[in-house]
């Protein structure tokens, strides 16, 4: 396009109008580029997020070490053999995730979760220290335990370290801290009849609520008579000990206890110890007292503040009764 000679001609007005808009387009895709940088957005970030002593940053590590993506999605990413993880610290809080992370094999019932809030550290993430607060405050928590506590999941255990999963909480907890936009969406299953769609009968529903009973008021299978040895095979299932350890010889997180009690066992320091009633007992107070070798320490939690010594002294005659036996 060329002015005709002799009519008024506008182009040189027209090109620059055009180059101011082009300019000032670009001054802004220059200015929102550099605004997309910015931390201050209010976006967390993983170095900002810490768990008791550990940070998200390490946590991220472990993930990937671990490889948690082959299986769940977390962000958006990942593969679908396992539940998405990135709100889950929101739903479910750090004491569930403390019971449920060193035996995953097994979802951990109310006495495992109960144990945990002992743990300063953890009560003070957590925000409260009694069970039932916990349980208000975390629904998916209590949801769990009560469908599935105590029952075997589809994931395996890991063997991870008391570090590990420390970390592994905090990168769940940066997760949940997120703005996602809303991502991952909640389904929306009301309604539908399918049973695929229909929440699991409450399977553990008698043992989470007898285990939800304070220490002091005996859970109602209790006060029926029972023999010694009964009673401490309940107390092992309440209590969660059975998610680390098989009647059996079979190794989960922690050896099996077919065949244990009377025997020598190989302690981590090279020493040996006898599997007698002062060796049972000590292991329950001061786990880390005599470490088993092949197994980390600081795995196995303290019951010396949940269970007396009438319940020490009936777990104690359960491992007694328990034969070597494969699984
Ligand atoms: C081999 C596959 C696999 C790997 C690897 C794996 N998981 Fe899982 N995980 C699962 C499955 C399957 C479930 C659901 C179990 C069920 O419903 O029985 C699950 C459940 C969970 C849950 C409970 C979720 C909920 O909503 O209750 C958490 C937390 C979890 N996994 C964390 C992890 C972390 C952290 C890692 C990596 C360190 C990891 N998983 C690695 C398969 C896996
Ligand atoms: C989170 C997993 C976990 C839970 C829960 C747990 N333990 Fe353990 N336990 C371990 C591990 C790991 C070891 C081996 C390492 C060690 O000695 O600390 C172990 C070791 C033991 C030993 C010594 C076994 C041997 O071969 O010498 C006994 C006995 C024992 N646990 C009893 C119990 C009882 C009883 C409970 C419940 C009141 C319980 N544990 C709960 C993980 C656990």
């Amino acid at each position: 396009m060329s002015c005709t000679p002799g009519q008024p001609c506008a182009e040189g007005v027209k090109r620059r109008r055009a180059l101011a808009v082009l300019g000032v387009m670009g001054l802004i895709f220059i200015a929102l580029s550099a605004a997309s940088f910015l931390d201050s957005r209010g976006q967390v970030v993983p170095s900002n997020v810490r768990y008791a002593d550990f940070g998200a940053v390490e946590g991220k590590r472990i993930f990937q070490a671990y490889n948690c993506m082959g299986c769940h999605t977390i962000v958006g990413n990942g593969a679908y053999f396992g539940p998405d993880l990135t709100k889950l610290y929101d739903k479910v809080g750090p004491a569930w995730l403390e019971a449920f992370l060193p035996s995953a094999g097994s979802w951990p019932a109310a006495g495992a979760v109960r144990l945990q809030l002992q743990n300063k550290a953890i009560a003070t993430e957590a925000g409260v220290d009694t069970i039932e607060a916990y349980l208000d405050k975390y629904p998916g928590a209590g949801e769990r335990i009560q469908r599935r506590g105590g029952h075997p999941t589809n994931m395996p255990n890991l063997p991870f370290t008391r570090e590990e999963i420390g970390e592994l909480i905090a990168f769940l907890k940066y997760t949940s801290a997120m703005n996602t936009e809303g991502w991952p969406p909640k389904p929306k299953v009301d309604g539908l009849r399918f049973p695929q769609a229909t929440p699991l009968p409450v399977a553990a529903q008698a043992t989470a609520t007898a285990a939800v009973a304070p220490p002091g008021g005996a859970p109602a299978a209790a006060r029926v008579p029972v023999s010694k040895v009964a009673l401490g095979e309940t107390l092992v299932k309440d209590n969660g000990c059975t998610a680390c350890h098989a009647p059996t010889t079979q190794k989960l997180v922690g050896p099996g206890w077919g065949g244990l009690y009377g025997s020598t066992v190989q302690l981590a320091d090279g020493s040996t110890a006898t599997a007698d009633d002062a060796f049972i007992e000590e292991k329950l107070v001061k786990p880390d007292a005599k470490v088993v070798a092949g197994y980390a320490a600081g795995l196995m939690p303290s019951f010396a503040h949940v269970l007396d010594a009438d319940q020490i002294g009936a777990i104690v005659a359960y491992i007694r009764s328990l034969k070597e036996s494969k699984p």
